[in-house]
């Protein structure tokens, strides 16, 4: 009990801290912040993700998308079309040059923000541009695929003060916030031990077209081993464990399995002469990290993107009082629960400890993305650039979400050896408090 009192006056006093937010450029502070004009905001990369950015973006009252860029003249006038279709000016469209087009974009003067949604080797060199630029920063994920590109983000953002943000839209899951709030109430104890996963059999229409041939992500598999995508799997257990705001990664160690599945895929869809059922894969199928962190905390993350299966995240958490298990809808408190050592359903604790923003968003937000996710997460990016505050996921948060695929491939090519996490924060962890969607309902003492 005394953890969870002295939790819930952590938590307040960080309300105060984050209320008392002011950043230093990016024009914060600024009078302007105050005026009822509207958001105006950039769109780099128009393809299946970005255009279900845009569609959303579209339906939020004073966002306007004035410019779009793709290198897909295709992709781009579909996307200008639905824009005019929406009722607004037909944006500018910048198509020239993959590493021009984005920077005409980002250089005009009339945007508050730029998003991000290209190939994954372009989300750091364009989200440092844009940050340069002066443009509040929303990058798809992962932000970063080395430690230099990690370096270089938080570094432009301390030298700019421009905020960024990747768009980790699992962290604003109704569930997963549900959890956040009963974690700081203190429901689970003392946090020891969480795991998560992304297991999305991703093969035959993202990695591949379905039709035998290479997509662009397709080139990472043959040439990198590593945990590629782990921050659907890591979003929300960043704000769960206070990773960057009290605790830290110290290590991580991975292994991977063989690469079986790709080749077995191409086999027994297109016959065991295609190029790609004969083709070498560096990627395992199977990725599992397991990190360290200074206060003596686990974290166990699964790839799991090229074997066949049903999509799932696997989340757990576990403390000296209880156990949170998304797999099985189910939570055992010791304090609460009815039954000893027996799981009762989440369902009456996602209602009593339902997030503010869930509440706020109303019916509408429910029918976009993923379930209403990628609404919220827009929503409250749009919101810290019309307010010219911090965004709720910050550059360290975006940071410790994709650094595990550089040290997931060091651990793995030095024989799933430990690996030390370079602190992007420089100490500041330690006694940075917790800003990621605080519920003002859980930030009271009762
Ligand atoms: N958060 C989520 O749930 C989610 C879901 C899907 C994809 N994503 C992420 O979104 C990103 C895009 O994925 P996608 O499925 O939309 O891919 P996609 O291939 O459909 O779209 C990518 C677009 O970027 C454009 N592009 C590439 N390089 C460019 C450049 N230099 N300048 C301008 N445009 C460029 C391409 O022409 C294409 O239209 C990926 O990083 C992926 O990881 C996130």
């Amino acid at each position: 009990m005394g953890n969870q009192v002295d939790r819930r006056k952590f938590i307040q006093a960080s309300t105060v801290a984050t209320a008392g937010l002011a950043l230093t450029s990016a024009g914060v502070g600024n009078e302007d912040a105050k005026v009822n004009r509207p958001v105006r905001i950039g769109i780099v990369g128009v393809g299946g993700r970005g255009t279900g950015l845009l569609r959303v973006l579209l339906t939020m009252k004073g966002v306007e998308v004035p410019a779009l860029c793709d290198i897909n003249a295709d992709h781009l006038k579909r996307a200008q079309d639905i824009v005019a279709a929406a009722g607004q000016a037909e944006p500018t469209g910048y198509s020239v040059g993959e590493d021009r087009a984005y920077k005409q974009l980002m250089d005009r003067d009339d945007l508050d923000a730029v998003i991000i949604a290209t190939y994954w080797e372009w989300h750091a060199p364009m989200a440092v541009y844009g940050m340069q630029a002066g443009k509040y920063v929303g990058v798809e994920v992962p932000a970063a695929l080395t430690m230099d590109e990690c370096w270089e983000l938080v570094k432009t953002h301390e030298q700019t003060g421009v905020p960024c943000m990747m768009l980790e839209n699992w962290s604003f899951r109704r569930d997963n916030l549900a959890v956040l709030n009963m974690i700081r109430r203190g429901l689970f104890g003392e946090i020891v031990h969480c795991h998560c996963a992304h297991s999305h059999d991703c093969i035959d229409h993202w990695f591949f077209d379905g039709q035998g041939n290479d997509r662009w992500p397709a080139k990472y598999l043959i040439d990198r081993n590593a945990d590629q995508y782990p921050t659907h799997s890591l979003g929300p257990v960043i704000s769960w464990m206070d990773i960057g705001c009290g605790d830290y990664f110290d290590y991580v160690t991975s292994t991977a399995t063989s690469s079986l599945g790709i080749n077995a895929h191409f086999a027994r869809k297109f016959g065991p002469d295609h190029p790609g059922a004969k083709r070498k894969y560096a990627q395992g199928d199977i990725v599992t990290t397991v990190v360290k962190t200074h206060q003596g905390k686990s974290i166990v993350i699964n790839y799991d993107m090229q074997l066949p299966r049903p999509y799932d995240n696997r989340w757990m958490i576990q403390g000296t009082l209880g156990i949170y298990n998304e797999q099985r809808d189910a939570v055992y408190l010791l304090d609460r629960s009815p039954k000893y050592h027996d799981w009762e359903p989440f369902a009456p604790y996602q209602e009593e400890f339902d997030h503010a923003w869930w509440k706020e968003m109303g019916a509408e937000g429910g029918e976009h993305g993923h379930g209403g996710t990628d609404y919220l997460e827009l929503q409250q990016f749009v919101k810290a650039v019309r307010d010219k505050t911090q965004t709720p996921i910050d550059v360290y948060d975006s940071v410790m979400m994709s650094v595990i695929v550089p040290l997931s491939e060091q651990s793995i090519a030095a024989g799933s050896a430990p690996i030390k996490c370079p602190d992007f924060t420089r100490g500041k962890w330690r006694t940075r408090e917790p800003a990621f969607a605080l519920d003002p309902r859980f930030t009271q003492t009762t």
